[in-house]
């Protein structure tokens, strides 16, 4: 499948933090500490015959980076450890996961049915793009399981979910939804971007496929974009590998060396800012002039049972909607002390703004705060200070 079998120890039987460190390392002659940077975008042969050899896949090692790089390929590897996966392919970036993952195993005629509470941009991929090219899609209220089983048609292919869904933080049924797309003959895609790969394994809960946003919290220092698409050897394959390497929507080696550092440190950062985002909704569940909180972590959460079942923990991002709507949540936003404005701190516009659908307006739903941004390091001060915007969004 992949011209690059070079040989990686695997780390497997390690605890999930050490083969975030460990897993995948290709060390070159020199013998470096940290992974070196493979800034190429072709390798050289020592004759015609090894060079025809590599094409064939009869010789192990690079190619060409649109499809093949030391620095990609240790990051696709250090994931696959991780989730638990057989295969994976790094994108440019989380859009370019979910779009390579929905749309390359798909032809005219086919059908995909996915919650509709989604990111704007993946929900703009099912339900403006893949009609155009002939590919119909059902959007359903991902929490009833007999929308998910009443949308299935003879030809459905993909089922297409993410949980918690961003913003609205509702927990769907992994096991069940796979169930219902298994015996509709159709495979189970998981964006598992909110839940993050320490608090979620699709794959064990059923689903076929998991994509990662990696610009999120497998960075999360706000450095660079990225992606990944994780499933089964035959998955990659068949409908991934010559996709991505004919269309060439890749991650850059610069990106995927960034993201190998960041990968280091993500069980320690998401476990801090879980601690976090607890204690911000903890404080802010209290406050007189919140209307509605939401937080995957806390027994109030209307889908608690199913947390505990699926998920180890709770989540980095808290929702909460501020009384008097949107004029009151831009005086929160506008009175924050500490949490910078940003489209990652969800702006209550921000997110959707590209899409043609709003769904978040159309929800009503203003969440003002997202955790992908909070410390880094546990930190009661910043909890402390969650009121600020609440407190400065008067009436
Ligand atoms: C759930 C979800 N999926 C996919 C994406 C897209 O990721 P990227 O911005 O890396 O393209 C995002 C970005 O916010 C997201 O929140």
């Amino acid at each position: 499948m992949s011209e690059v079998t070079l040989p990686v120890s695997s780390t497997a039987h390690y605890r999930p933090e050490t083969r975030l460190v460990h897993s995948g390392t290709l060390r070159s002659q020199f013998g470096e500490t940290s992974e070196a940077l493979f800034l190429t975008q072709g390798f050289v042969y020592d004759s015609a015959e090894q060079c025809e050899a590599r094409f064939k896949g009869e010789d192990p090692g690079f190619l060409y980076s649109r499809f093949s790089n030391p620095n990609v390929s240790m990051f696709e590897r250090r994931m696959i450890e991780l989730e638990g996966a057989e295969a994976a392919r790094a994108t440019a970036t989380g859009m370019a996961a979910v779009t390579t993952a929905v749309l390359a195993p798909l032809k005219a005629g086919d059908h995909v049915v996915a919650a509709k509470a989604m990111f704007g941009s993946c929900r703009y991929v099912v339900e403006d793009l893949l009609p155009r090219y002939g590919i119909g899609s059902t959007l359903v209220d991902g929490l009833d399981l007999d929308q998910w089983r009443r949308a299935m048609r003879p030809n459905t292919r993909t089922c297409f979910l993410e949980s918690p869904t961003n913003p609205t933080l509702d927990v769907l049924d992994i096991g069940a939804i796979a169930e219902i797309a298994h015996q509709g003959g159709a495979r189970l895609i998981v964006d598992n971007v909110f839940a993050t790969p320490i608090w979620q394994s699709p794959l064990e809960l059923g689903a076929d496929v998991v994509v990662y946003s990696a610009t999120k919290h497998i960075d999360g220092q706000g450095r660079c974009l990225g992606g990944i698409i994780l499933s089964s050897e035959a998955f990659i394959a068949e409908h991934i590998h010559t996709f991505m390497r004919q269309t060439g929507p890749s991650m850059s080696p610069f990106n995927a060396w960034v993201l190998l550092k960041g990968l280091e440190t993500l069980a320690v950062r998401v476990r801090a800012q879980t601690e976090t985002a607890g204690a911000v909704a903890d404080a802010l569940a209290r406050h007189p002039k919140i209307s509605r909180l939401i937080y995957p972590g806390r027994s109030d959460h209307p889908q608690a049972a199913l947390v505990k079942k699926q998920m180890r923990a709770g989540s980095t991002l808290v929702g909460f909607e501020v009384k008097g709507g949107k004029a009151a949540a831009f005086r929160c936003l506008n009175a924050l002390k500490l949490s910078r404005i940003s489209s990652v701190d969800h702006h209550p516009s921000a997110a959707d703004a590209g899409s043609p659908r709003r769904t978040r307006h159309q929800r009503g739903f203003y969440p003002v705060l997202g955790g992908a941004r909070a410390p880094r390091r546990s930190d009661r001060g910043f909890a402390s200070r969650a009121g600020d915007g609440v407190r400065g969004a008067r009436e």
